[in-house]
């Protein structure tokens, strides 16, 4: 019996998380820190108050608790290197390092990443100074209308103006107004791209992937898909957007190529990719990456998975 599994993170992709892997007749009980109202008590599961910002009191309840294994939810975590410090520690972590979480902790990182790999993405710059930023978008040979905060930003710093004005305006806000904090001191400016935006992710090794079913989030608020985009409002899965051969396609493009780019970078990523695609007149686009499963993507997909989610 695999003793304890911990899960860090308080959303409804832990409760999915804590969920499917309380099922599994290896483990004995599902610890979610801190949870919700949903994991508070419910069978196998349950929540507890250890820190998740202190590495050195979680790695020791760890210990503590006979947790075989952590499953990190949020980015804001694996960024800040929980999964490197519990590994030293001697617990085992599911989740990428902080160095391969860069990929979502960092935009203008991963853009330039895509660039060096040739993995497709909307063409971009990426800025410290608001003026150049506007220069950009004032004179680029295509839309550039997308207006990101490159730091982390709860999914909330990315702005798809109407015109440049509205763009313009957003680098103050992200900038001088510092509406997502730190986040906006870099902004990265991007090509507005248009198409069905679906998200396809994977488990990797660090070597090799294999991809979970695509999912389709429900990205704008209001009927009609007429409002501003929403961090996504729910999701099914999977989706017929995407056939077998363009999933072939992403996995070879995308999801292999990124996985082969972080090793040969020396940040081999082990965990979960996310890729958030839009999938154009000219062909698919990455438009962002996450350093795990997708909320609320992993709540439909959890549902769907035929097999258990822990092996021994
Ligand atoms: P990101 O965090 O980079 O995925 O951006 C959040 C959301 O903004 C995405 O899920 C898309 O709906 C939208 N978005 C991001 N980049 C673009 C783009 N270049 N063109 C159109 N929409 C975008
Ligand atoms: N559903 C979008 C995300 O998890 O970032």
């Amino acid at each position: 019996m695999a003793e304890c599994v911990l899960v860090i993170g308080g959303g409804g992709r832990e409760h999915a998380l804590a969920w499917k892997l309380a099922q599994s007749p290896h483990v004995k009980q599902v610890l979610v820190a801190p949870g919700n109202a949903g994991t508070a008590d419910c069978g196998k599961i349950r929540n507890s108050e250890v820190s998740v910002t202190n590495h050195a009191i979680l790695a020791q309840f760890c210990k503590d608790h006979n947790v075989g294994l952590v499953v990190v939810g949020p980015e804001v975590p694996l960024a800040a290197g929980m999964v490197d410090d519990l590994t030293a520690a001697g617990v085992a972590c599911f989740g990428p390092s902080a160095r391969a979480a860069q990929l979502e902790a960092s935009k203008s990182f991963s853009k330039a990443f895509m660039d060096r790999h040739g993995i497709p993405t909307a063409r971009w710059g990426s800025f410290t100074d608001p003026q150049l930023a506007c220069d950009y978008i004032r004179t680029a040979s295509f839309p550039a209308l997308v207006v990101k905060a490159s730091g982390l930003a709860a999914g909330k710093g990315v702005i798809v103006a109407a015109n440049q004005d509205e763009a313009c305006a957003a680098v103050k806000d992200i900038m001088k107004e510092k509406a997502f904090g730190s986040a906006g001191e870099t902004v990265v400016v991007e090509e507005l791209l248009e198409g069905e935006e679906v998200s396809c992710l994977c488990f990797s090794d660090g070597s090799s992937v294999a991809p979970m079913p695509p999912a389709q989030d429900h990205k704008r608020l209001q009927d009609g898909d007429l409002g501003p985009n929403t961090g996504g409002m729910g999701a099914y899965c999977p989706t017929p957007q995407v056939s077998q051969e363009l999933l072939e396609q992403i996995k070879v493009k995308v999801l292999q190529k990124t996985i082969d780019g972080m090793k040969a970078e020396g940040a081999p990523y082990i965990g979960v990719l996310y890729a958030g695609l839009m999938l154009t007149k000219d062909g698919l686009r990455v438009l962002e990456f996450n350093c795990r499963f997708g909320d609320p993507e992993c709540q439909v997909w959890a549902r769907n998975l035929p097999t258990g989610l822990l092996a021994r």
